[in-house]
């Protein structure tokens, strides 16, 4: 139980990372509040969980929406919010960029950009209030390497990476961790429309990450960052704080699937002359 008499909030909860994030939160003892757009799909999640969890509608580009989820799970459970997870997010402007109109540019910041700086905000103003508290912001690879995602996803992930890191700064007085996670491609609805265009073909889309992972065979899946929040959640990251935790089967290495393996003599002398390691 390593969550034990926690408080999560969870924003995009209703699906994918988030919802299998609360599962996880749950079983280690925690009790969570999912906040999102989608309300039935929401409700439904909340449900199935059980009597730990709860739903609150929120979109995370109102600065009302998300102070009134974290007033709902103070208000909820005595109090207090231990962890903030801001995980809420969609693909967004897609195109070159001499293409993207600039409507769709900004709406997909707000959504994780400016929907990630309200979450930090409103829940550090409860956790100051206590000295305590662990907040998760979900990144992405696209916003550790270049070309890796659509410009204005890469872009609002590159500055969460970055505000994480400036708010942990400021937040470690009051005893407050600001983290990130970088996942690679996960088979969840939002990979799962962004490659087959069909949100609900998750078992196809598990099928082609596992053959583009540098792990070959294994498509990286959200519990691997539901796993991840885990860790950052509890104690046991105690002394982690600003850092960026990268969940993608090594990609951001340079590794491809059917790389041979490091301790050989091959990847010095690669195919076509190509140096290795
Ligand atoms: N799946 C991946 O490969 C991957 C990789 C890197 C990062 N991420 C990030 O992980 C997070 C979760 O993504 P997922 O793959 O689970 O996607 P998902 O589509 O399954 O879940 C995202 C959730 O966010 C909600 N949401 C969207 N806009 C919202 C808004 N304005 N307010 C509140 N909720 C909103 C959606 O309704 C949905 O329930 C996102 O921030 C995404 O960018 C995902």
């Amino acid at each position: 139980m390593r969550l034990d008499g926690k408080v999560a909030v969870i924003t995009g909860g209703a699906s994918g990372i988030g919802a299998c994030t609360a599962e996880r939160f749950i079983q280690e003892g925690a009790k969570v509040v999912l906040g999102d757009i989608q309300v039935d799909l929401g409700n439904k999640v909340a449900d199935q969980l059980g009597d730990s969890a709860d739903f609150f509608k929120c979109d995370v580009t109102s600065e009302d929406d998300v102070s009134g989820l974290i007033d709902f799970a103070n208000d909820t459970h005595g109090g207090k919010v231990d962890i903030m997870m801001n995980n809420a997010g969609v693909v967004g402007a897609r195109g070159p960029i001499t293409q993207i109109p600039i409507e769709e540019f900004e709406a997909t910041i707000q959504i994780h950009l400016i929907g990630t700086f309200l979450g930090i905000k409103h829940a550090a103003q409860t956790m100051k209030e206590r000295g305590s508290g662990s907040i998760i912001n979900l990144a992405s690879t696209a916003g550790v390497n270049g070309g890796w995602g659509p410009h204005a996803y890469a872009a609002a992930k590159t500055a969460i990476v970055g505000l994480t890191k400036n708010v942990a700064a400021e937040l470690c007085r009051y005893g407050i961790r600001v983290n990130s996670i970088a996942p690679g491609s996960t088979a969840t609805p939002l990979v799962a429309k962004a490659h087959l265009d069909d949100h609900e073909a998750i078992s196809d889309v598990k099928e082609r990450l596992a053959e583009l992972s540098p792990i070959l065979g294994r498509p990286g899946q959200a519990i691997d960052v539901a796993n991840a929040a885990l860790y950052l959640a509890s104690e046991e990251s105690g002394n982690t704080n600003g850092h960026c935790l990268v969940v993608d089967g090594g990609a951001t290495t340079g590794s491809k699937p059917g790389d041979p393996p490091y301790s050989t003599p091959e990847p010095f002398l690669r195919e076509g002359g190509k140096s290795g390691i």
